[in-house]
């Protein structure tokens, strides 16, 4: 039976609609482009105080790793010296204001290695950095991502037209993911859908774990039940059922919403280009290009929080210790003091470093997954689609979303 059969179509819409109430509080009601107002911002000031969704002028709710805190003063920088200048020094711009324990409290994605700071962040991320590194791309493709591409597309290739925002991009990275934790095809929207709820995630993992302990096979969750950690006074042990789980859920949230969005963000980017996709068809070597572009033009998470440690100067403005830094990537990655024509997409660009996938010592672990998750899913609807092109009838794709940026529908004819 394909993944798709196995997927209830409704559920996927309901989980991953950006429109959704479910993402209302990452400000997924912001439907305006955003870009202008950064723009203006930056050339204002690289660091402003305040916080980026009301700076950018929308007074809806949004909330998101470091926000709100009402007691600290909260600062948003939005130059791309600025927010490169902050993820070079983490001494001072923390990823938590504490350090974390694992010990303590329950596991969650925040409770994890996303949040700690560095010798205790170098020796987790070291446990779980070769199973990303682009070596290994292959190794993701050939176990996941590569069937799970193709059975989703065996599932509307006959139909002449499909949806693909949530029948396609949302399906593949919760697939690749789930499927590296063991976990089965019938599974993976249980996953998805208790993200919010740590303790049910934690139920469905941790007979696979016990599994995997007794029998370890060729996925990530045997990695990480043979990972040996070395604590700081060089004895080395097994990872706890905790520190297990807290990898889980912050592979699991990380992996699954970020890559959709940016996936179909990167399609909706050249259908609306026909040129540009009959030059990326013609030569498959421009699809690398295309993502790129597409995570610097339009990255599906344009804000990224940093807590500071001591009194600190950025770009010219005074930050006390105990502030919050909201680190515009979005902006940054438009800066016009780094790109010529900022707003365009333009794959021809040459290729220069972006903060889409952030920087220093907590640049994202999957960025090579993500981007082998992209690749193969382009090329296979290349492949495969003749003539595939944006449905007339239907409303073209917008990018809403404040925190969580991606497309609204994908709706495309074919054949
Ligand atoms: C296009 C898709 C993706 C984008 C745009 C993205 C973006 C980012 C960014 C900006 C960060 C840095 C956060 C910070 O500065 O605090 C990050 C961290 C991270 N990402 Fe991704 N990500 C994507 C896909 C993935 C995938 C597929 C995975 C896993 C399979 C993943 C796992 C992680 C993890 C574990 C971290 C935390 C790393 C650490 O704390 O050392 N990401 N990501």
């Amino acid at each position: 039976m394909s993944a798709q059969r196995l997927l209830d179509r409704e559920r996927v819409r309901e989980l991953f609609d950006l429109r959704g109430a479910y993402l209302s509080i990452l400000g997924g009601e912001y439907r305006d482009d955003p870009y202008p107002a950064w723009h203006r911002l930056r050339a204002e000031a690289a660091v402003h105080p305040g916080v980026v969704h009301q700076l950018t002028g929308f007074d809806g709710d949004a909330f998101f790793h470091g926000l709100p805190y009402p007691d600290r003063p909260h600062f948003s920088a939005f130059s791309f010296e600025a927010c490169d200048a902050a993820y070079r020094d983490p001494d001072v711009f923390a990823s938590s204001p504490e350090p974390v324990d694992l010990t303590a409290g329950e596991p969650s994605a925040l409770n994890s290695m996303l949040s700690m700071g560095g010798a205790q962040h170098r020796r987790y991320r070291t446990l779980v950095q070769p199973s990303f590194v682009p070596a290994k791309a292959q190794w993701w493709i050939r176990n996941w991502i590569d069937e799970t591409v193709n059975l989703l597309i065996d599932g509307f290739v006959d139909d002449g037209r499909a949806e693909l925002n949530v029948d396609f991009c949302a399906a593949i990275p919760v697939l690749t993911i789930t499927g590296s934790f063991g976990v089965p095809v019938e599974r993976a929207l249980d996953i998805r859908q208790a993200l919010h709820n740590p303790a049910e995630v934690i139920d469905i993992i941790r007979p696979i774990v016990d599994a995997r302990r007794e029998s370890p096979q060729d996925d990530l969750i045997s990695v990480l039940v043979q990972a040996e950690l070395k604590e700081e006074d060089g004895t080395t042990h097994r990872l706890s059922d905790a520190e297990i789980h807290s990898f889980a859920l912050l592979l699991l949230t990380a992996g699954s919403g970020t890559t959709w969005k940016q996936m179909g963000i990167t399609l909706a980017a050249l259908l609306e280009r026909p040129d540009v996709l009959r030059a990326v068809r013609d030569d498959r070597e421009l699809v690398k290009a295309a993502v790129e572009e597409s995570v610097r033009w339009n990255g599906t998470d344009p804000m990224f929080s940093r807590w500071v440690l001591r009194d600190v100067e950025l770009c010219g403005v005074e930050i006390p210790e105990g502030a919050v830094v909201h680190l515009c990537i979005g902006a940054a990655n438009r800066d016009p003091a780094r790109w010529e024509r900022p707003d365009e997409y333009d794959i021809s660009r040459a290729l220069k470093p972006t903060l889409a996938f952030g920087g220093g010592p907590h640049i994202c672990l999957g960025m090579h997954v993500a981007r082998a998750e992209m690749t193969v899913a382009i090329n296979a609807l290349l492949d495969r689609l003749p003539n595939l092109r944006l449905d007339p009838d239907e409303e073209p794709p917008r990018i809403i979303g404040m925190y969580e940026r991606g497309a609204t529908a994908i709706p495309v004819v074919f054949g």
